[in-house]
């Protein structure tokens, strides 16, 4: 039996195959909400189901938070692992989307088909590439061509709490030879990707209090201390004007590129005029003296995602808070240590407090970078598996978001993991709209199975 027999039965199954995504679509699997707890169950539900429909001896297994799903089955060969997750974003605001995000469809649209809806693309279509290649390949040879883990999360959108404590509870069940990763994109929407390094993500809430209730601006305005005006100065203060952070000992365990990546990303021509263009954006944002390309996959960045305080709904109140808030965000590389560089900018907000004011922080994870190496052989074969499918030249790329298992799997199991996805940047990932081309999830499946044929 060959592979291209197994792309066939992808080319013919694909109406189906999308049947079922949309299925796995329709469930409101929201981790960071607890109001949508059951329906996370429920799609962990629905994942061992239809792994079992596919011969794998699959569990949904308990976690303090939500569960995973656990499937195995056996063969010879290499053992190779598969990760995704199930969980997907919040679908605020609401009202920015042109359909339900649950009542998921398929939309033609002039770049080509696409399926609309929540965790289209992040995660559930990446997912089920991968699940639908494995499928096509038992309908053709009756097995899998080697011994395959399944291994599905549910918290990777609210920064994954039960993930360590689980894999080093089951590290002997999931150690394997190679892990495949299923959460990344296309380069530049177009050209297939490995990617080789992930930036880490610290997260910190910080609450300024002054006044230990609101006030009447009239009465209080100029003698009272307001604490938004602290938080903006503070914010404000956490980039200098070219762009670096500000935090004492940020920038310790940054490295420089090391020069054979540096060329590699070179011939990338990575367009950042079309990347910023496609947003409504034209000038590149971070250290002024950096590439677009290094500001998003190889410097550290700070940024405020979220800040409020006072009075915010319609029309006007004259108030003076009692209260700001902020949610910032760090983006680490290299060897950036996630506590030392929290425990840095709570001094120094602390250090820019006049007098009557507080700080309370709130710490939202910590993770490091992760770098693969890519000299297992099992790079180059999937470099040429993906190279045949697309007819492009696969690259090895960086990625500017973050996917905690992947330093997990160095750090906890000693295997390597192995990031190919097929997103596109206009994918609308955390956002309202989000899709998925149908051209990335058939050219999805499709690139696994040549994957596993080269691996195997
Ligand atoms: N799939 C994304 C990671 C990603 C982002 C890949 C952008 C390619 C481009 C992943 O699900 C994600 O969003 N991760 C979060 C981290 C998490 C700890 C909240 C992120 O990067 O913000
Ligand atoms: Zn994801």
């Amino acid at each position: 039996m060959t592979l291209d027999a197994v792309l066939s039965r992808i080319d013919s199954d694909l109406p189906h195959a999308t049947e079922r995504l949309m299925e796995l679509l329709r469930i409101p699997s929201i981790s960071t909400d607890p109001a949508f707890a059951d329906h996370c169950q429920t799609a962990a539900d629905w994942l061992v189901a239809d792994l079992q429909s596919i011969g794998a001896d699959v569990e949904k297994r308990p976690t303090p938070g939500h569960p995973m799903v656990v499937g195995h089955v056996e063969g010879d060969g290499p053992h190779l692992l598969f990760y995704g997750h199930y969980d997907v974003q919040p679908v605020d605001p609401l009202e920015l989307w042109d359909r339900d995000p649950f009542d998921p469809q398929i939309e033609d649209t002039p770049a080509g088909k696409v399926i609309r809806g929540r965790g289209s693309s992040d995660d559930k279509g990446q997912l089920m590439t991968f699940v639908e290649a494995c499928r096509a390949w038992k309908a053709e040879h009756g097995t899998l061509p080697c011994r395959i883990t399944f291994f599905f999360e549910g918290e990777e959108e609210s920064g994954s709490p039960s993930l360590v404590p689980f894999m080093q509870e089951n590290a002997a069940e999931l150690k394997s030879d190679l892990a495949l990763i299923c959460d990344t994109g296309l380069f530049e929407s177009r050209v297939p990707a490995i990617v080789t390094m992930l930036r880490g993500l610290l997260g910190e809430e910080i609450t300024i209090t002054a006044p230990d209730k609101d006030l009447h601006s009239g009465m209080y305005g100029g003698v009272s201390m307001n604490p938004i005006r602290v938080l903006t100065r503070i914010l404000a203060s956490l980039h200098d004007d070219k762009g670096r952070v500000t935090v004492p000992g940020f920038y310790d365990g940054v490295p420089e590129l090391p020069d054979d990546i540096r060329s590699q990303w070179q011939g990338l021509a990575f367009d950042h005029g079309k990347f910023l263009g496609d947003v409504g954006l034209s000038e590149p944002a971070g250290e002024q003296d950096r590439t677009p390309i290094e500001m998003i996959w190889s410097r550290p960045t700070c940024d405020v995602n979220g800040i409020w305080g006072g009075y915010t709904g319609a029309g006007f109140k004259t108030v003076l808070p009692s209260q700001a808030h902020a949610k910032v965000s760090f983006r680490l590389v290299g060897d950036q240590d996630p506590h030392v560089i929290r425990e840095s900018f709570r001094q120094m907000v602390r250090d820019a407090l006049p007098a009557d004011c507080e700080v309370d922080f709130t710490g939202h994870g910590a993770g490091r970078a992760s770098v693969t190496e890519t000299t297992d052989p099992a790079f180059e074969a999937a470099r040429k598996a993906l190279t045949d499918e697309w007819n492009i030249p696969a690259a090895y790329v960086g990625c500017g978001g973050s996917i905690p298992i992947a330093g997990h799997f160095q750090n906890i199991l000693g295997t390597t993991p192995m990031l190919v996805g097929f997103g596109k940047d206009d994918d609308q990932i955390h956002s309202p709209n989000e899709k998925y081309d149908m051209e990335s999830f058939h050219k999805g499946i499709r690139s696994w199975a040549r994957i596993l044929d080269a691996l195997t």
